[in-house]
């Protein structure tokens, strides 16, 4: 067995330096010492888009994007989507264990009773335009709460950073869920304590003249069973978003507003939204074969498809895949779903796809449920904000905690002019 270095002999000078490698991994910064001259700042690595670096250790979300495997905590993700509550997976997420029943009692209630939000929050959203982007307007009053919660700017206290937690994971669903009234122009549908963390938000959505609303069960645990997949997904865009704000400190509200702007773009968390309008355009399966050539010219992606990470088929694909008939037992077939399953049917066949190694994603299935739930096309990405909320706020916990981390500054390579003098603007 040999040693866990590399040797790297700069051509550049003749010099040899001895780099140790852990994990697989080299230290960006062991690097720096490799110079030409005293002068020199030293050789960098160049990664755009971060393809290829780790930014931390983590002990949250495991993924082997080769095998398809996911884990929370070590957990399998299929194991925790078939036996566990959605609080109980958040609560697995946030803390690193499952809760023993008096500890999932206490989080339930504490959740339960943080669910309210200020009135004058309500007002808020009352501003927004009658058709404005529920993810615009949950971007935006997650962002507000933190003129609420000033406290919330005290990162290392431990009493604060559990308090503002617990409200994260309580508000943001009233929030969704108010600013998907508002989009319709109906009165706000408030909390009710009786019900459960999913069931209460069905609440919100859709309770119109009954005195008590009746989540039915089943699309009660679909919808528990879809968020309990989207609650964590190790460092994606958002959540790096979420690492980079609160590295510098923020507070937890602008910095969960700041990543649910990254996840609202249509190559992240806003591709739910864009397979149901592929789907809704390619429009029958005898479209699918022309449509697929047209992916294939390179003009359009097929939404729903490829991963940074998956280069095998995405296992929360797979878990919505196979419960996605219960629901339509409950709901009536969504006729979306046999395109879909036509349109993955002949992808996989596809040689460009095969090359590529390009699978379904969790957004393609996730939104043919939404659907059929009665959640309406532009509150996808803000069903995926919610659970995801748990998430972020587990990554950003573990970054305050890490002595390693320091506020996120990359270093660039400049590549634009040298020194040249200001000439007035009469002589341009
Ligand atoms: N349809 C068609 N071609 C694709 C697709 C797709 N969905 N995804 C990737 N490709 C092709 C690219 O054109 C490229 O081909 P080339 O080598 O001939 O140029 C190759 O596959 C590699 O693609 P990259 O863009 O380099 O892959 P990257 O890892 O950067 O992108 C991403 C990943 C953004 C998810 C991409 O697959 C994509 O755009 N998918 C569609 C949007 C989507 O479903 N996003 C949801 C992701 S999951 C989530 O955020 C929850």
């Amino acid at each position: 067995m040999g040693k866990d270095t590399f040797t790297i002999i700069d051509n550049r000078t003749g010099k040899s330096y001895e780099i140790p490698v852990t994990d697989d991994t080299i230290r960006a910064m062991d690097l720096r010492q490799i110079k030409v001259n005293e002068d020199d700042f030293g050789v960098m690595s160049y990664d755009p888009a971060f393809k290829n670096t780790a930014s931390t250790r983590s002990k949250i979300t495991f993924i082997d994007g080769a095998k398809g495997i996911l884990r929370y905590r070590g957990y399998p993700i299929e194991e925790i989507a078939e036996n566990a509550t959605y609080l109980e997976a958040a609560y697995l997420v946030l803390f690193g264990e499952l809760p023993t029943r008096e500890q999932y009692e206490k989080w339930v209630y504490d959740i339960t009773h943080h669910t309210m939000i200020h009135e004058n929050m309500r007002q808020f959203l009352d501003g927004f335009r009658y058709d404005a982007h529920p993810m615009g307007m949950f971007i935006s009053t997650v962002a507000a709460e933190s003129t609420f919660y000033p406290e919330a700017k005290n990162v290392f206290d431990p009493e604060s950073v559990e308090l503002q937690t617990r409200r994260l994971v309580a508000k943001v669903p009233t929030i969704a869920a108010f600013s998907y009234r508002h989009s319709l122009g109906l009165r706000y549908s408030y909390p009710d304590n009786d019900l459960s963390y999913v069931g209460n938000f069905l609440n919100m959505m859709f309770k119109m003249t009954e005195l008590k609303y009746k989540p039915n069960p089943i699309i009660e645990r679909a919808l528990e069973i879809l968020w309990i997949l989207h609650i964590d997904h190790e460092q994606n865009c958002s959540t790096t978003t979420m690492r980079v704000i609160g590295s510098a400190q923020a507070d937890p509200y602008v910095a969960v507003a700041g990543a649910a702007a990254a996840l609202s773009g249509p190559l992240h968390g806003g591709a739910n939204e864009r397979v149901l309008r592929m789907l809704k355009r390619i429009g029958s399966v005898e479209n699918i074969p022309e449509y697929l050539k047209y992916v294939e010219s390179g003009k359009e992606r097929l939404m729903g498809f490829g991963h940074r990470v998956y280069k095998n088929y995405d296992p929360r694909a797979r878990i919505i895949k196979n419960f996605a008939h219960e629901v339509f037992k409950v709901t009536g077939k969504n006729p979306m779903l046999d395109i879909a399953l036509e349109l993955e049917k002949r992808a996989l066949n596809e040689e460009y796809f095969a090359k590529r190694k390009l699978y379904p994603n969790v957004d393609f299935y996730s939104g043919i449920i939404y659907q059929a739930l009665g959640i309406p096309t532009e509150m996808f990405t803000v069903m995926f904000a919610i659970p995801r909320t748990v998430g972020w706020v587990a990554q950003w916990r573990e970054m305050l905690a890490d002595p390693e981390q320091k506020i996120a500054r990359p270093r660039q390579i400049y590549d634009g002019p040298g020194e040249r003098h200001f000439v007035p603007m009469d002589e341009r």
